[in-house]
């Protein structure tokens, strides 16, 4: 793989600097324009003039009747076809204009997932190189939440929950029946977008901001997280582990007053655990918020103790002294007879994290609330810890984590809400 960030042939009379054209291709609800918003956002922000060309904005644009009926994307639609080649030379033939004037990196928002369509976008872009960015995700959970935004868009307004979804996944069919994955053509980044993962890439000699754009896909970026831990429970008085006890008085004041410290901040989605007393402490906030839903994740459940779900570590000691001298010497990698240890839920809060960070964008603040082994790894997933210091890292429930983790700044605030 051969790189070079060599500045590019300019038009005379044009902007300066490396110019590229970069074609997102996929499925729908597969995160092309959430990855497209990002890396703009991430390229302006280095001074690199951006601009997307979205087909779907445009198609609500130019055509006034409702073109969100699944059949309008039928292959065998002649007129829907046609109607969608043109939008696509619209877009093309813009970003054309943007990058032989001032524009740096145009970015091509659509499917483009037939071989013709991109055969088309080559033929026409053939100026400047072009970075192809496709981007895959096939998980079941992300599919549907991502569908259920999607038909949040006024042009569903006229179906009810129910039939939009069926028809938009009809739509997905219809363009999957289409689809060609990329296959040699040209410089190609593949991408599983929701683990941030690049599963194959082809790079040509010239691809400015290539560094930039690769490390900036792989990279977990969110502005805000806030993780917070459930509110005081009747087993923590107790000192009891595991089970799905709901919150003392002490525990729900604790929530109250975390809503409180939320109210002007905007949270459109708060993730807890299935338990009890997580999503207790999330519906005051929520409560407390103009628009704001609550998503219980199984992969924020506290570790699972197995033979020891409910009894108090006093009781452990006691009853199971094998078990508690064997955690003791090794806490990250014990696992529970029957259960978890630290080292088993990795997998989970990692996919977790990723879920909420998917469905999170685009906004700028994302909420968990989740338990002490849980907050643990979620922490330890941003901030470099030993494994053998992670079962120890400080989780109160009288204050919260403000995490702060993209390309150029990372930060972690304890912070207290009273
Ligand atoms: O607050 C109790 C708890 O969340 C238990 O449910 C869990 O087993 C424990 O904390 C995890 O902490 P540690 O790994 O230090 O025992």
């Amino acid at each position: 793989m051969i790189l070079s960030l060599k500045a590019q042939r300019v038009p005379p009379g044009a902007g300066g600097g490396p110019k590229l054209y970069i074609v997102m291709v996929g499925l729908p609800a597969r995160g092309k324009s959430t990855i497209a918003t990002k890396l703009k956002e991430n390229l302006v922000h280095n001074s690199v003039r951006t601009r997307i060309f979205n087909n779907g904005e445009l198609r609500r644009k130019m055509i006034h009747e409702n073109t969100s009926f699944p059949d309008f994307f039928a292959p065998k639609n002649k007129e829907g076809a046609a109607l969608r080649e043109k939008i696509a030379l619209t877009n093309m033939q813009a970003a054309k204009r943007f990058i032989n004037k001032d524009g740096q990196v145009a970015i091509l928002d659509a499917t483009n997932v037939t071989a013709e369509r991109r055969g088309r976008i080559r033929a026409l872009l053939n100026d400047h190189p072009m970075l192809f960015i496709e981007c895959i995700n096939d998980d079941e959970d992300i599919l549907s939440a991502s569908i259920l935004r999607k038909i949040d868009l006024h042009e569903f307004g006229h179906l009810t929950q129910e039939e939009a979804i069926q028809s938009f996944r009809q739509r997905i069919f219809y363009y999957q029946s289409m689809y060609a994955p990329l296959d040699k053509e040209g410089s190609f980044i593949r991408l599983d977008s929701l683990n941030n993962r690049i599963l194959d890439e082809e790079l040509g000699s010239d691809i400015p901001y290539h560094d930039q754009i690769r490390d900036f896909l792989v990279t977990d970026t969110v502005k805000n997280l806030y993780l917070i831990r459930h509110g005081e429970t009747y087993f923590n008085l107790e000192n009891r582990i595991g089970g799905d006890s709901p919150l003392t008085p002490k525990g729900a004041e604790q929530a109250q007053a975390l809503a409180r410290h939320f109210k002007n901040k905007k949270i459109p989605l708060i993730f807890t655990s299935k338990h009890m007393r997580t999503i207790q402490t999330a519906e005051p906030i929520k409560a407390l918020q103009k628009e704001s839903t609550i998503i219980p994740l199984r992969e924020f459940n506290e570790i699972d103790s197995g033979i020891c779900e409910c009894l108090s570590y006093e009781e452990i000691r006691t009853t199971l002294p094998h078990v508690y001298a064997e955690r003791k010497e090794d806490k990250y990698n014990y696992v529970y007879p029957g259960g978890e240890g630290y080292v088993t839920m990795q997998e989970r809060i990692h996919r977790g994290i990723k879920k909420a960070l998917y469905l999170s964008n685009p906004s700028d603040y994302i909420m968990i609330i989740g338990h002490r082994a849980v907050n643990r790894m979620i922490l330890s997933h941003f901030l470099f810890r030993r494994t053998e210091d992670v079962p120890y890292i400080y989780i109160p429930q009288d204050k919260f984590y403000h995490i702060s983790a993209t390309q150029s700044r990372k930060s972690f605030q304890l912070r207290s809400f009273k």
